[in-house]
């Protein structure tokens, strides 16, 4: 069977005559993280409620595992477990109390496989208190194992981390993880917060005005980290000459950009390159080198400085 656990196909939604979704395009493969990002009003929740047969879609269609959630909802929806508004949770009932009142509605949930969800969330030693006493952050993680009860291929989590403290994210990124490796679902995180979920993705997906305007794999921590690439600004003359040097003798390709010398390299070659540079009579007034994060990028796509 293919890797694609849900696929959407040039879903778009028009409300009144506004049409806020245009076209959205891409696939999200099993046991992947797909980081779902864009500024508030983007168009996130109301993609993500097409997703879950929260709202009709006026064109296209989504496939979870190959299923019509058009012409097959039933079997589509199988398919999914999400939290998109908060999930009904009763406060003065333990979680465990909880999970339980929930998997009496689905046929087929085992004691053993409400367990197991309690484990993948790390929530075994607070599951016999009660859900009043919960902190947000395990709250939230409650209704992620709720979510996980039925098995589904793929989980979907509306901005997750909003309102969590940056304990709270980091143990979402640990689980959040560990479900896509140990169950092999694939989770579609939204957030309007790149800095939040760009450590537990393994691809980013912009959206922006209702487009998705890039994807993009997250390198994994140790291969960024030991090729440290920088971003490199530099001040010289004769402009052309420097750009010309650094293409024939580094094969980089350097941009001319507010009088300055741009391009991206590994941290470590930098002085070779200034070498170079003034071996070949370009003047060097300055050198400034930025760490290009994904956050760089995704300023850049979007075009603004502010993601609130
Ligand atoms: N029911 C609705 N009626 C009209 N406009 C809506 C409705 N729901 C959302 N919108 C508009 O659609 C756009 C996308 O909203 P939303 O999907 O909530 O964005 P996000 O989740 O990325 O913040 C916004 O401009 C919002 O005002
Ligand atoms: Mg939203």
């Amino acid at each position: 069977m293919s890797n694609v656990a849900m696929e959407l196909q040039d879903v778009r939604k028009s409300i009144g005559k506004k049409e806020i979704i245009k076209g959205l395009t891409f696939s999200i493969y099993k046991g992947e993280v797909f980081g779902f990002i864009g500024p508030n009003g983007a168009g996130k929740t109301t993609t993500i409620r097409m997703m879950v047969g929260l709202m009709q879609l006026s064109h296209g269609d989504v496939l979870i595992r190959g299923k019509s959630i058009k012409h097959d909802f039933k079997n589509a929806i199988r398919e999914v477990g999400a939290i998109v508004e908060n999930p009904e949770m009763y406060p003065f009932m333990t979680g465990w109390q909880n999970l339980m009142h929930y998997a009496r509605m689905i046929p087929g949930i085992s004691k053993e496989r409400i367990q197991e969800v309690i484990k993948l969330v790390g929530l075994e030693k607070a599951i016999k208190e009660k859900v009043g006493k919960y902190s947000l952050g395990m709250r939230q993680r409650l209704g992620i194992a709720q979510a996980l009860l039925h098995k589904p291929s793929v989980l979907i989590l509306d901005e997750p981390t909003n309102g969590l403290d940056p304990a709270g994210i980091r143990e979402i990124r640990q689980y959040i993880r560990r479900l896509a490796e140990e169950e092999n679902v694939a989770v579609i995180i939204s957030s309007h917060l790149l800095s939040e979920i760009e450590l537990m993705c393994d691809r980013i997906g912009i959206i922006k005005n209702g487009e998705l305007i890039a994807t993009q794999t997250v390198q994994d921590s140790t291969t960024s980290e030991t090729k440290n690439i920088t971003q490199v600004s530099m001040q010289v003359t004769p402009m052309d000459r420097a750009i010309e040097v650094l293409k024939t003798d580094h094969t980089l390709d350097a941009k001319s950009q507010d009088e300055a010398l741009i391009f991206q390299t590994e941290k470590e070659k930098i002085p070779d390159i200034v070498r170079s540079l003034v071996q070949q009579d370009v003047a060097i007034y300055q050198v400034n080198s930025t760490k290009s994060s994904l956050e760089d990028k995704f300023f850049d796509l979007i075009g603004e400085n502010t993601i609130e």
